[in-house]
C-alpha cells in the first residue's frame, strides 16, 4: 500500500515536471524565432545605406518607378519596331539629362553618384543603339543598362 502511494506521488511529480518544462519550452519557442527573425533581417540586408533624408526618399522611389516604366515602354516599342520612339524615351527618361545630373549630385555617397552617372550614360548609349534599329544591338545595350539597375540595387539601399 505504502509503495503504491509513493509510486503515484512520483508519477504525479513527474507529470507536473513534464508539463512545466513543456510550458517553458513553448515560451522559448515563441521567443527564439523572434530573435532569430531580427537577426535574419539584419543579416539579409547587407546593402550600404545611403542615409538620405525622408522627403528625398519618396522622390527617389517615384523616380525609380518611372525608370521601371521607361524600361517597359522601351521593350514594347522594340517589339513594335518603333526604334526612334524607344530611343527618345531612353534618352529623355533614363539618359544623363540636366535633371538627372542634378538629382545624382544630391547624394553624399561618391561611389553611388558615380554608379548613377554611369547608369545614365549607358542609357544614352542605349538611345544610340536603338537609333540603329538593330534588335540585337538594342537588346545588348538594354542588357547593359539594366545591369546598372541590378548592380546598384544589390549594393545600396535608402
Ligand atoms: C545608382 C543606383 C541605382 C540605379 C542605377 C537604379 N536604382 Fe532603382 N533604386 C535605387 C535605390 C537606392 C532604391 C531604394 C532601395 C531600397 O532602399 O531598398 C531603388 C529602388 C527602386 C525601385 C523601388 C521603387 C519603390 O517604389 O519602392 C524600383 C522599381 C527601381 N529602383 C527600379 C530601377 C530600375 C528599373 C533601374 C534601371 C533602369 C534602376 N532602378 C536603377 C538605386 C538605383
Amino acid at each position: 500500500m505504502e509503495m503504491k502511494r509513493i509510486t503515484i506521488l512520483f508519477g504525479l511529480l513527474f507529470s507536473v515536471g513534464t508539463v512545466l518544462s513543456a510550458l517553458a519550452d513553448s515560451a522559448e519557442d515563441t521567443m527564439v524565432p523572434m530573435e532569430h527573425h531580427d537577426r535574419m533581417a539584419k543579416e539579409k540586408d547587407g546593402r550600404i545605406p545611403l542615409g538620405i533624408p525622408e522627403p528625398m526618399k519618396q522622390h527617389q522611389l517615384a523616380n525609380m518607378r518611372s525608370h521601371l516604366e521607361a524600361i517597359q515602354s522601351i521593350i514594347g516599342l522594340i517589339g513594335e519596331g518603333k526604334f526612334d520612339a524607344a530611343a527618345e524615351i531612353a534618352h529623355a527618361r533614363l539618359g544623363l539629362t540636366e535633371e538627372m545630373k542634378k538629382m545624382c549630385s544630391m547624394f553624399d555617397n561618391r561611389d553611388f553618384r558615380r554608379l548613377g552617372l554611369a547608369f545614365h550614360e549607358s542609357a544614352d548609349a542605349l538611345a544610340e543603339a536603338l537609333k540603329t534599329k538593330d534588335v540585337d544591338k538594342s537588346l545588348g545595350a538594354l542588357h547593359e543598362t539594366m545591369g546598372y539597375c541590378v548592380r546598384c540595387h544589390a549594393t545600396y539601399r535608402q
